[in-house]
């Protein structure tokens, strides 16, 4: 029975950072990333977009450009012509062109560094992240965020994607939302008024759960250069990129993972035979 229990709470511990690096709070959209590691040329057009639009504020400071072409299947040519930029050399690691204090000065924070970002958030939730910017002039950088609400980065992207608001729909849900959690919260409201504000609030929840699942929260105003589902399918190449460099054994362990099968495969026909020959006297 001790044993038991050492086992369970062991178990537990093990399991407590897997939950929580699943994100924990519902997050708006929530499609999936469906992201291909398997597919070398979507990794490759991530790292382009990565180096091309991040690498200025992000660093990836476990990732080298060198092991980029090993895992990739790129050349060193390849990878010193399209993914190295300015005076860095094949063996630097993704190192960020901006200084810390100036980023700090103008967004508020450092952008933090990305090589593991996806082992922390998760693949849906950056990939949902990259789709989710939407037109708020209340914010600084005139864009907010459905998935990292109030978030401090600019749409780097936005001339990719165009530009979109949220629906009429949703802002409506939202306020009754808003509103209804505040009956809730109030103290001296009477208990069937709350009763029914929280009725409300539920009601207001599943039409969020709703217009989310039919690609309702947003409303696209103005076109980017690349069509909604270019777009998309970008993002997909993005996040599978982060997710390669949050977990690079991972690419060689599934082509391991095919020999390792194929071997015990293999080793089924002897075991066979010798099977039938040890067994042929027994009766
Ligand atoms: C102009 C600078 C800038 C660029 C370029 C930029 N970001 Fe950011 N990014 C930020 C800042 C600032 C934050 C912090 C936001 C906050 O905490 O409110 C951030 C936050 C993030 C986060 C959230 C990290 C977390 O877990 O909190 C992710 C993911 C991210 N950026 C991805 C990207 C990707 C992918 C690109 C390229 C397409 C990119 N960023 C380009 C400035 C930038």
């Amino acid at each position: 029975m001790k044993k038991l229990i050492i086992i369970a709470i062991t178990a537990l511990t093990l399991a407590a950072p897997v939950a929580f690096s699943a994100g924990g709070d519902k997050i708006y959209p929530n499609d999936h990333a469906n992201i291909n590691l398997a597919d070398k040329e979507s990794l490759q057009n991530g790292a382009k977009l990565f180096i091309n639009y991040c690498a200025g504020c992000h660093s990836m400071q476990y990732v080298r450009y060198s092991r980029i072409a090993q895992d990739l299947d790129l050349s060193e040519e390849q990878v010193m012509e399209n993914l190295v930029l300015g005076d860095k050399k094949f063996g630097d690691t993704l190192k960020k062109s901006m200084n810390p204090k100036l980023a700090k000065k103008w967004f508020g924070v450092d952008p933090l560094d990305l090589s593991l970002v996806a082992r922390v958030r998760g693949n849906d939730w950056l990939y949902n992240y990259m789709t989710s910017f939407y037109k708020d002039d209340s914010r600084p950088f005139g864009v907010n965020n459905t998935v990292f609400p109030d978030v401090g980065m600019p749409h780097i992207l936005g001339d990719l994607q165009g530009e979109q608001v949220l629906s009429e729909e949703w802002v409506a849900a939202e306020t009754a939302i808003s509103e209804a959690k505040k009956i809730v919260a109030d103290q001296q409201a009477d208990k069937q008024v709350k009763a029914a504000a929280e009725k409300r609030m539920h009601e207001a929840e599943a039409i969020k759960e709703e217009l989310s699942h039919d690609g309702k929260i947003f409303v696209q105003i103005s076109k980017g250069s690349m069509t909604p589902e270019e777009y998309k399918h970008n993002m997909r190449d993005l996040v599978a990129f982060m997710a390669y460099t949050a977990n690079p054994v991972k690419l060689q362990s599934k082509s391991m993972g095919i020999w390792a099968i194929l071997f015990l495969v293999l080793l089924l026909i002897p075991a066979y035979f010798m099977k039938k020959e040890f067994w042929k006297d027994v009766h």
